[in-house]
């Protein structure tokens, strides 16, 4: 990556985010990164998911997208490639049920964090489709000694979030660790 990422300010957030996301090393670490449309999340969270690669982390980021007609699971299957050809088995037998899936995702984010730590970011993660809601818990409850830092940006004044989305959430927030940062108004 070179020099041709443009942020003004933001100092504060970055160095957040890049405590957030740790050095790779302490196992599983969880971030929330909120706040309103347009503050620079997404924008943040590209910087910093490319800083985290720059440090040696794999990096993956799955994108929410409201009302998009998606397939079940795209967000995740765009987002990991490498996941594609065990997903495509449990399609093809028809145990693309999100156990079968959810476990399989666990596996091969497993496989990853044993060649290296990974950052796994989910951008708009209030905004994606139910079946890859559903896969999240699987993610968040994977083993906590393996290096694997799972982000979630959301949009907070997004309308029609499911339900599954805040109840994982909240449940999360209220179970583990997590840290939460928040974007401040653009300089
Ligand atoms: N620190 C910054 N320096 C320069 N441009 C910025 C900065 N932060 C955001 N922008 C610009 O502001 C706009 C909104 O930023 P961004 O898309 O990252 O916000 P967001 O919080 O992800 O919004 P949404 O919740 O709608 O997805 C973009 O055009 C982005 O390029
Ligand atoms: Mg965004």
């Amino acid at each position: 990556m070179g020099d041709e990422r443009v942020i003004i300010g933001r100092d504060r957030e970055r160095g957040q985010l890049e405590l957030a996301i740790g050095p790779g090393d302490d196992g599983q670490r969880l971030v929330w990164f909120a706040g309103p449309s347009g503050r620079g999340k997404t924008t943040l969270l590209d910087d910093a998911v490319a800083r985290a690669g720059e440090r040696g982390f794999t990096v993956a980021i799955a994108r929410g997208r409201a009302g998009a007609l998606t397939t079940p699971y795209q967000p995740w299957l765009e987002a990991l490639p490498g996941f594609a050809p065990a997903f495509n088995a449990l399609a093809s037998s028809g145990t693309d049920d999100p156990d079968s899936v959810g476990i399989a995702l666990v596996q091969y984010l497993e496989e990853q964090a044993a060649q290296g730590p990974v950052l796994m970011a989910i951008d708009d993660a209030q905004a994606l489709d139910e079946s890859s809601i559903a896969l999240l818990g699987y993610a968040a409850g994977m083993s906590e000694d393996i290096n694997v830092t799972l982000l979630f940006v959301e949009q907070t004044d997004a309308v029609g979030v499911p339900r599954s989305y805040r109840a994982f959430l909240d449940g999360l927030v209220a179970r583990r660790i997590v840290q939460h940062i928040e974007p401040h108004v653009t300089p």
